[in-house]
C-alpha cells in the first residue's frame, strides 16, 4: 500500500487548484536608478535591461512600469558631485529628492520607496563618515545625516523610507526624526538584516558606490550568521520598523523564513543584483530557460515567507503574469 501523490499532478487545472503559492504584481518592488546627468539612458553592463535614468527620461520608464502593473518602485540616486559626508544625499534638491518629486507629480499613487543610504553620495563609497584614524564607519556620527536624508526624502513626496546603511540604531533615529518634522505616518521598512555579500557587485556598478578602500564588513552581517539576524530583527521591532527586508534572498531562504516566524511585520526580500545578473548571463547563453527560472525563484522566495519581493525582474514578472491571464 502507498499513497498516490500523482493524483493531484494530473492536470494543468489540478495543478493549479492544489497551489500553495502565489504570486501577484502587488508583491513586487522595481528599483529604479536615477542619474544627475543632462539627457541619459545608459545601460548597466553587468545588469542587462537596467539603466541609469536621468530625470529628463524618467517618465517614458515610469509610463512603461505603470502600463504593466507595477505600483511600487524603490528609487537610487546617483549624483553628479559626491564628497566625504554624501552632502548630495541630504540637499533638498538633490538627485532622489528631485526623482521623488517627479514620480509623484506623474504618478501620485505611485508608492515611492527611498533607499535610505550615503554609498551613493560619498566619495570614498562607504555607508557612512569614515574615521580618519581607523577608516571605520563612524556609527552615531553617521545616524545624524541618515536622520536629515530620510527626513528631505520625506519631505519631497516618499511614502516610505527604506534605511540600508546597516548603523547600530538607525531605525530608532530615523523614526524620531521623522516624527520630529511631522512624518509620523511615514512608515520603515528597515534592511536591518543586510548581509555582507558577493552578489551587490552589479548593483555597485549601477550606483557607482563600490567603496575606494576596505569592505562592509564591519557594519553589514557575515553569511555564516543566522542567530544575528534574529538580534538584528529583535532590534528593529524594538525600535520601530514597520517592514523588514532580508537581504540578498536566494541563499538566505532560510533567513526570510526564520524571520516570518519570528514577527508579524510584513518580510520583504530583497532579490539583489548579482542574483539578477546570474540568470540574466545564463539565460542569454542558452543555459536555463529564463521565464521559468526567474518564475521559480520568485515562487521560492514567497514560499519561504517574503510577502514583497524588491526585484530587478518586476516588469518581465508583469508580463508573464498577464500571458498566464490568457
Ligand atoms: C546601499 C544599497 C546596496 C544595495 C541596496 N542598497 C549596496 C551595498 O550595500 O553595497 C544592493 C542592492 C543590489 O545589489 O541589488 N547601501
Amino acid at each position: 500500500m502507498f499513497d498516490r501523490h500523482r493524483k493531484l499532478r494530473r492536470t494543468p487545472t489540478i495543478r493549479k487548484m492544489v497551489k500553495e503559492t502565489h504570486l501577484h504584481k502587488e508583491d513586487l518592488i522595481y528599483p529604479i536608478f536615477i542619474i544627475e546627468a543632462p539627457d541619459q539612458k545608459k545601460e548597466i553592463p553587468s545588469m542587462p535591461g537596467i539603466y541609469q535614468i536621468s530625470l529628463n527620461r524618467l517618465e517614458e520608464e515610469l509610463d512603461d512600469v505603470y502600463q504593466l502593473g507595477i505600483r511600487s518602485i524603490i528609487l537610487f540616486g546617483i549624483p553628479l558631485h559626491k564628497d566625504a559626508c554624501g552632502t548630495e544625499g541630504y540637499h533638498d534638491h538633490g538627485i532622489i529628492q528631485e526623482g521623488i518629486r517627479k514620480v509623484k507629480s506623474l504618478y501620485p499613487d505611485m508608492v515611492v520607496l527611498a533607499d535610505t543610504c550615503l554609498c551613493e553620495y560619498t566619495d570614498h563609497g562607504h555607508c557612512g563618515l569614515i574615521d580618519e584614524h581607523t577608516h571605520d564607519v563612524k556609527n552615531d556620527e553617521t545616524l545624524e545625516l541618515l536622520v536629515k536624508t530620510a527626513v528631505s526624502q520625506a519631505k519631497a513626496g516618499a511614502d516610505i523610507i527604506a534605511p540600508s546603511n546597516m548603523m547600530d540604531g538607525f531605525v530608532t533615529s530615523i523614526r524620531q526624526g521623522l516624527d520630529d518634522a511631522g512624518f509620523e505616518h511615514i512608515p520603515i521598512m528597515s534592511y536591518g538584516i543586510k548581509y555582507s555579500s558577493s552578489f551587490y557587485g552589479p548593483f555597485r556598478d549601477a550606483a557607482e558606490s563600490t567603496p575606494s578602500f576596505g569592505d562592509r564588513k564591519t557594519y553589514q552581517m557575515d553569511s555564516s550568521n543566522r542567530l544575528e539576524a534574529m538580534r538584528e530583527l529583535e532590534s528593529d521591532l524594538m525600535e520601530g520598523a514597520d517592514m523588514m527586508i532580508v537581504k540578498p534572498a536566494l541563499s538566505y531562504l532560510d533567513i526570510i523564513r526564520d524571520v516570518r516566524n519570528s514577527c508579524n511585520i510584513p518580510v520583504v526580500a530583497y532579490n539583489v543584483s548579482g542574483e539578477y545578473s546570474m540568470v540574466k548571463a545564463a539565460s542569454a547563453n542558452g543555459w536555463i530557460d529564463e521565464r521559468t527560472n526567474v518564475m521559480e525563484q520568485m515562487t521560492s522566495m514567497k514560499r519561504a515567507g517574503a510577502d514583497l519581493i524588491i526585484t530587478y525582474f518586476a516588469k518581465d514578472i508583469c508580463k508573464y503574469l498577464d500571458e498566464e491571464r490568457v
